[in-house]
């Protein structure tokens, strides 16, 4: 027999745990969804006037980004490829894969502080972040479905009806409202709280390390990995050697925004990737196929490929590449490491249960 001051104890325990439980998990869904400029970001690029964030508009755009039936067997939601604890990528998968297990052309990039992105994809094919739902919807070897499909079958799902209604004002689905949905619910998705933004805010400071990273990083990698957002939008060649990828038997070279423009100079460029949260979106470029940050670094010491469309970054004072020395990647290492965000990638709010 225990005493019964020990059973009163855990019962107490018990009841105060359920209560705190209870009242963090109010907490969750009680505070409005609002997005927030952070302070030391430039101004977004989205026009939020055309597509306010409401709360009821996000919560049905959580819902629609972590629905599988989005996809053609019901099998595949954007979450499956934007996993939220690896930065919203597709984690441990060089080329994402998608219906039927089938490969895509491509390492999927993360949903992250895209409101401040103008063009979408990593060839920059898509020129809204509320329109671009639509190609992986479509895609054979993403979700494979109609889009006429998918809202045909948010119809019959009484639920979402009602969830149209409270955020558009009637339970009408229609194409443009579901895709604000899935964008406001993107729009959210906003790293701004890693150590360096801590650091740039005053709230935080760097090691003598991680202060030597950031300078080198400033020297020799901040002209394309701009600003807050580590990336200045452009798209660039930052000399990875054409590799031919198998898509549905058929051997080809993704020559990146070539695809879209059709003009030679934009042969193998790429959109200039974030740096923020690599800890999390391993494997690395369009095609995924550095599995770590050494490797990366090693690249640009000494793996640069001379071409016709090679960055000038990249081919300076005669010589290919940006020389690294040990003790130099030692610094930049530490430094990209301060731009992890813990916050973002656990963000209750953004998570799927
Ligand atoms: C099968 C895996 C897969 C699925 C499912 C998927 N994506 Fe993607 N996503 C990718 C890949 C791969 C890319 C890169 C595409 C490219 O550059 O051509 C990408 C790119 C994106 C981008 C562009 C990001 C940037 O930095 O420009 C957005 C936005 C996006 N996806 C949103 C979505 C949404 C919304 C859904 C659901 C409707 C979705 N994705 C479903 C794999 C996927
Ligand atoms: C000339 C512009 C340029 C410079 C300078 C540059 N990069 Fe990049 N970086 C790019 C581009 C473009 C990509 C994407 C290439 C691709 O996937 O085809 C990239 C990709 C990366 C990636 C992979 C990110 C991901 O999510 O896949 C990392 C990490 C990276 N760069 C780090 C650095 C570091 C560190 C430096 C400095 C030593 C540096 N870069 C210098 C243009 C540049």
């Amino acid at each position: 027999m225990k005493p019964a001051y020990i059973k009163q104890t855990r019962h107490l325990l018990l009841y105060l745990c359920l209560l705190a439980c209870s009242a963090c998990q109010q907490q969750v869904e009680e505070v409005p969804i609002q997005w927030q400029q952070p302070a030391h970001f430039p101004p977004p690029a989205y026009d939020f006037s055309r597509n306010p964030v409401t709360t009821a508009g996000f919560k049905l755009g959580k819902r629609l980004f972590y629905d599988t039936r989005l996809s053609r067997d019901n099998s595949i939601s954007c979450g499956s490829c934007h996993i939220p604890t690896s930065a919203f990528t597709h984690h441990g998968h060089d080329l994402s894969h998608g219906i039927d297990d089938q490969l895509t052309l491509r390492n999927a990039p993360p949903v992250m502080n895209l409101a401040w992105h103008k063009e979408f994809g990593w060839d920059g094919g898509v020129f809204q972040l509320d329109l671009f739902a639509i190609s992986p919807i479509e895609a054979h070897n993403e979700m494979d479905e109609k889009l006429s499909n998918v809202l045909e079958k948010l119809r019959a799902d009484a639920s979402y009806r009602q969830m149209f209604k409270a955020a558009f004002g009637s339970e009408e689905i229609t194409t443009a409202r579901f895709l604000m949905a899935l964008a406001q619910f993107q729009l959210m998705a906003v790293s701004a709280n890693s150590r360096y933004d801590r650091y740039l805010q005053g709230r935080d400071t760097l090691s003598l390390l991680e202060q030597e990273g950031l300078r080198i990083f400033q020297q020799k990698c901040a002209d394309c990995h701009a600003g807050v957002l580590f990336t200045d939008l452009s798209y660039r060649n930052n000399g990875l050697a054409p590799r031919r990828v198998r898509i549905e038997g058929a051997d080809s070279v993704d020559t990146g925004r070539y695809r879209i423009t059709l003009q030679p100079s934009d042969l193998y460029k790429f959109k200039v990737p974030s740096l923020r949260n690599l800890r999390y979106t391993a494997p690395y470029m369009h095609d995924g196929r550095f599995r770590t940050l050494n490797e990366v670094l090693e690249h640009y010491n000494s793996g640069v490929q001379p071409s016709p469309t090679l960055d000038p970054r990249l081919q300076q004072s005669g010589r290919v590449g940006i020389p690294l020395n040990e003790t130099e990647k030692e610094a930049l290492l530490a430094f990209l490491e301060t731009l992890n965000d813990e916050s973002f990638v656990r963000d209750p709010r953004l998570s799927e249960f």
